[in-house]
Formats: C-alpha cells, sequence, structure tokens
C-alpha cells in the first residue's frame, strides 16, 4: 500500500512509538493518579513525561497547562464551549475545519454567540486587517486553524495573535496540520489556546491529541467526574490538568505520542519538512502541467498536502480507482471542510487529496502520477 493519506493520520509510525505503547500496555497497564501503587505512579511518570516534551515543542511554559484528549475535535470543543460565554463574538476564518466550524455554528444557532467568518481567497490566506476589522465589543476570540487540511495554506498565526494580544482577544488556534511540520511557539505566536492532534504530524496513535490553555485564560471543564485527587469531595477540581481530564486517561497512546513528539524533535521539524515538501511540490508542479487537471494547492504552499480533481471525474470515484487498481491511499471529498471548499469553488465536486508524511518515498510521487496519467487516458 502507497500510503498517502497523512493528513488525516500518519502512518507508519517511527518504531519508537510502536515499542512505547507495548511497553506501557506490558508494564505501566495501571491507572495512572488513583491508586498509590508504584505502578500507578509510573504511568502517571509517562503522563508527565508526554507533557513535557510536548510543552519544548511548543515553548510552552508549565506543562500542566497542557490538557489531553482524545483528539483535536474534542480539545476544539473544549476550548469553545468552556471558554464562550453568552453575548460573546468569534472571528474565524473561511479555511476551518468542521472540527471548529460545526461547534460555532452550533452555539451560533442556539442564539449563544455571534460569529463572523472572514472569507478566504482560493489557495490564500486570510488578510489579517480584515480580522481586525471584524473585531466588535463583544469580540472575545479569535480562532483559526494554523494551516489548511484541504490546500495546505498557511495562515499568518504571528500577525493575528499580535493583533489579538493588541485588541484584547483571546486567541485559539487549530494546529492540526501543522503540530510536528511547522515551528510553533505559543509565547511568540501569541497563542492563548493550541489544540494538536496526536495522531498526525507527531506520529502518535490515534485516540490522543491535547489542548494547550494559556494561565491567565478561564475556562471550564466540559466532563466532569473521578480525577483521582480530591475523592472526597463532591465538588469537581478546577485545577489544570486534572479538573479537564476526568476519567481513565490513554495512557497506551500518550505514551506513544510522547515517543512520537521525540522523533519529530530528533529528528528535527525542518529536516521532516523539507522531505515532505520536496514530495508535495514534485507532485503539486507535475500535476500543473498535465492537461486535464485541476490544481487547488497553491505553489508556493507550506505544507506536504496537494488537493487536485481530474476534469469530469468524481473525486471519490478517482481515490476508490486509485485503492482498488493501484494500491493507493488518498483521501477525496469534502475533508471535513465545508467552508474551505466552498472558498474553493469546489463545494459541489470535493477533491482529491494527497498527503505526505515522513516516511513516504519519491518512488510514491511517481507511481500516483503514472496511476493518474493511466486513469486520464482510459477516462477520455
Ligand atoms: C485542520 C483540522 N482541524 C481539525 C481536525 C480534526 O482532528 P482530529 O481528527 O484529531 O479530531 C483535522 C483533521 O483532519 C484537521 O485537518
Amino acid at each position: 500500500m502507497i500510503y498517502l493519506d497523512n493528513a488525516a493520520s500518519t502512518w507508519p509510525k517511527p518504531e519508537g512509538v510502536i515499542r512505547a505503547v507495548t511497553e506501557c500496555l506490558e508494564e505501566a497497564g495501571a491507572n495512572p493518579g488513583r491508586s498509590g501503587h508504584r505502578m500507578a505512579a509510573r504511568a502517571s511518570r509517562i503522563l508527565g513525561d508526554a507533557r513535557r516534551e510536548l510543552a519544548s515543542l511548543f515553548g510552552i511554559r508549565d506543562p500542566n497547562n497542557i490538557l489531553f484528549f482524545a483528539n483535536a475535535t474534542q480539545a476544539i470543543n473544549q476550548a469553545l464551549k468552556g471558554f464562550l460565554q453568552p453575548g460573546d463574538h468569534v472571528v474565524t476564518t473561511g479555511w476551518e475545519h468542521n472540527a471548529v466550524a460545526r461547534p460555532l455554528e452550533a452555539m451560533r444557532r442556539e442564539g449563544r454567540i455571534g460569529v463572523t467568518v472572514i472569507p478566504a481567497s482560493p489557495g490564500g490566506a486570510v488578510d489579517p486587517a480584515e480580522v481586525e476589522r471584524a473585531i466588535q465589543r463583544e469580540t472575545r476570540l479569535i480562532v483559526a486553524t494554523h494551516g489548511s487540511n484541504v490546500t495546505g495554506a498557511v495562515m499568518p498565526v504571528e500577525e493575528i495573535g499580535a493583533l489579538a494580544r493588541k485588541r484584547g482577544v483571546r486567541f485559539l488556534v487549530d494546529a492540526a496540520q501543522t503540530a510536528g511540520n511547522l515551528p510553533i511557539d505559543v509565547e511568540t505566536m501569541g497563542i492563548d489556546m493550541l489544540a494538536f492532534p496526536g495522531h498526525k504530524g507527531l506520529y502518535g496513535p490515534q485516540g490522543t491529541g491535547g489542548l494547550y490553555v494559556n494561565p491567565e485564560v478561564s475556562l471550564s471543564p466540559l466532563i466532569q467526574g473521578g480525577t483521582g485527587s480530591r475523592s472526597e469531595q463532591l465538588e469537581h477540581p478546577r485545577g489544570r490538568p486534572e479538573g479537564f481530564e476526568s476519567g481513565t486517561p490513554n495512557t497506551p497512546g500518550i505514551a506513544g505520542l510522547a515517543a512520537g513528539v521525540r522523533f519529530v524533535r530528533e529528528t528535527g521539524i525542518q529536516k521532516i519538512h523539507r522531505k515532505e515538501m520536496h514530495m508535495a511540490e514534485t507532485l503539486r508542479s507535475a500535476l500543473s502541467e498535465m492537461e486535464g487537471i485541476a490544481v487547488y494547492t497553491p505553489q508556493g504552499s507550506r505544507l506536504p498536502v496537494v488537493a487536485f480533481n481530474l476534469e469530469g471525474l468524481d473525486s471519490l470515484e478517482v481515490a476508490a480507482i486509485l485503492d482498488t487498481h493501484y494500491d493507493i491511499a488518498v483521501r477525496a471529498g469534502f475533508h471535513c471542510a465545508a467552508l474551505a471548499h466552498r472558498s474553493l469553488g469546489t463545494e459541489s465536486t470535493g477533491a482529491v487529496r494527497a498527503s505526505f508524511g515522513y516516511f513516504n518515498r519519491e518512488a510514491d510521487v511517481d507511481a500516483l502520477l503514472a496511476a493518474l496519467q493511466e486513469i486520464r487516458k482510459f477516462f477520455h
């Protein structure tokens, strides 16, 4: 199988990740933070180590401000629903994934918040000046994806962070496509909340993700329950991280996530990015020169994602042919990003998306190009 669906979940995982998950299951399978015995303490240390690895990667001072969730979607829901109050206004972008767009839309329909969506130019980023113009008296939050999962367009997060600070508005960044792919520093980028998946560019297992929350931001937990702390009290604890991580965590997954982050840090984000971008750019430029192919990823894109369509063919059909006849896995359709496809003008067709990871090889690009040439010839 040639796997070109790394923007959904990276695969394969580094050996160290598989080893860390197995080791946790074999040797530290107790419940962290609950029982006082040594194996439980070892499981707790796994969570602490993972928080420290992530804190180093994202420039976070206190690792306890990193909260673990099952994926980026849960982290984003916690951020939005735990922060926003009735009457608040939110500024967001036309590139958002449904993980952001749907909870915002649900809250808007319930009449709890107002939302302004800054439209995105096809293939490009949003204009920070437009974001600033959309700020109203009631605006408490700006929410932006760092990078589009459809075209790879990267948003000017640093500029938006600076203007959010200047205007006294909090800033939530969805780093689903950029964590592990682009440098992120929450302090210098002015990021108050950073939602990240563990299973994409951080090379951890599925079922992992998290949210960084600036200590000055007040957040209510979405879920209450057992935390292993102050068990004699009925009142739910408010401390971080335990007040936001009720119930037994995914310790084996988080052990794998820590190993994934170590892999990224040891290999180097720049080295990973350079390798992935070389393959993505080879594909993007070759597709741009082929007749009968519409390419949506702009030249100079900074994420290893290439979106395209074969004219006259449904994107889902192309993906199914690639899978069944060529053993190539890509993603087609709408990529959980209705807003982005509206921005691109592909709201009725969707697109085929090939996305690269560190373990792809240049031969994978050649195989995809040859398959697409054949498919095109067959249908025309
Ligand atoms: C930009 C973006 N945001 C959010 C998500 C949701 O991530 P998760 O599947 O970890 O919830 C994705 C996943 O594809 C994404 O690409």
